[in-house]
């Protein structure tokens, strides 16, 4: 593995310690793409047993998906939601299907799994 490969993985938590239902929060490592670039968030969860990981960027606005830290599903526990205006996606492949932005998704992050963690791909 080159310098560069290992720099754009980051471990995110253990798969050990990841529940059903439950959402990590990370900070992404800041990867120089010119003075433009923000600090971006993202969030790992349980699909069943397949774990997923999103940037935690509405594509409406922009904004954070969720208004409560681990805060993430809609009510009726399906889909993940937009806090601001509700903008509902699939959790497999973060497509929406309803709201503002529908048809669009959300960036998904490639994960893997090591021995300790799972890590997840910085976007490029
Ligand atoms: S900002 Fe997410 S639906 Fe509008």
């Amino acid at each position: 593995m080159t310098d560069i490969q290992a720099i754009l993985w980051q471990p995110v938590c253990s798969r050990q310690t990841l529940q059903a239902s439950q959402f990590v929060e990370f900070s992404l490592a800041t990867v120089a793409q010119g003075e433009d670039t923000l600090p971006q968030t993202g969030f790992i969860f349980l699909d069943g047993s397949t774990p997923r990981a999103y940037l935690n960027r509405c594509p409406h606005r922009g904004v954070e998906l969720n208004w409560m830290p681990g805060r993430f599903m809609d009510t009726d526990n399906l889909f993940l939601q937009c806090s601001t205006h509700g903008a509902l996606f699939k959790p497999g492949d973060g497509e929406c299907i309803a709201g503002p932005c529908q048809g669009d998704t959300l960036t998904a992050l490639d994960i893997r799994e090591t021995e300790e963690f799972l890590e997840v791909r910085l976007p490029e």
